[in-house]
């Protein structure tokens, strides 16, 4: 395991304690709330949608409890953010969500098994070699013309964010924040449907090219 990931396993076994109050700090309604649009653009069918990066499951229970047609899978590599995942599936007695603990660079998953992949509030803090692998591991299991859907933050948001982002995320956020999405998305096999805006963040919609 690479450096980084030893960091992120050290990391959110702090972060865990805290995670789901500073989510509630971001976005606290249910209004322009990126997460319930993200739900929204998921048709309540027989999809196989898998979240990335899932954390809690903060975001995925939300998209769980909406459509009980979909069958998701959560992944992460923190066993401390899984627990936490599993404590809230069992609480809101969430049947079609399961999470496991596996690496987004090497998931392991077969060609073509996704209807849909959701990434979100993640590669901000990941170097542009880690995105990309993450991004080409993705492609990979997504179906053709299976969609990809990247929540994350977006730049211009007043001065306290950027103060924020500048306190507590690491300096390559900021090459992040500069992405040409539609360059990148291209280069390895997507196309980029819309970017829409909300609070703090963005909603990426794209799908594999086949
Ligand atoms: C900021 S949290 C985002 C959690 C969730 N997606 C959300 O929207 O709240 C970032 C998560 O990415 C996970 N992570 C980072 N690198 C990873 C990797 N290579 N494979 C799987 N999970 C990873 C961390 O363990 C952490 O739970």
């Amino acid at each position: 395991m690479r450096d980084y990931k030893k960091n992120v396993l050290i990391q959110y076994r702090f972060v865990s304690i805290i995670y789901d109050f500073l989510d509630l700090v971001f976005f606290p309604s249910e209004h322009n709330n990126p997460r319930y649009e993200l739900a929204k653009k998921i048709p309540n069918d027989d999809l196989s949608v898998l979240d990335v990066c899932c954390g809690t499951c903060v975001g995925t229970t939300i998209i769980a409890r909406k459509n009980n047609k979909n069958s998701i899978i959560g992944i992460d590599i923190s066993p401390d953010m899984l627990s936490i995942a599993e404590k809230r599936i069992k609480k809101h007695n969430i049947r079609n969500l399961s999470v496991r603990k596996t690496d987004a660079e090497n998931t392991k998953f077969n060609d073509n098994t996704f209807d849909v992949v959701t990434v979100s509030l993640v590669l901000h803090e990941l170097q542009h070699e880690t995105i990309i692998n993450i991004l080409r591991e993705i492609q990979r299991v997504l179906k053709n013309n299976g969609r990809l859907y990247i929540l994350d933050y977006r730049k211009d948001e007043g001065f306290l964010f950027s103060l924020y982002l500048k306190i507590f995320e690491p300096k390559h956020t900021s090459v992040f924040l500069e992405y040409d999405w539609n360059k990148i998305l291209n280069s390895i096999k997507f196309g980029l449907n819309r970017i829409e805006h909300f609070p703090y963040s963005q909603l990426i919609d794209a799908t594999k090219i086949s």
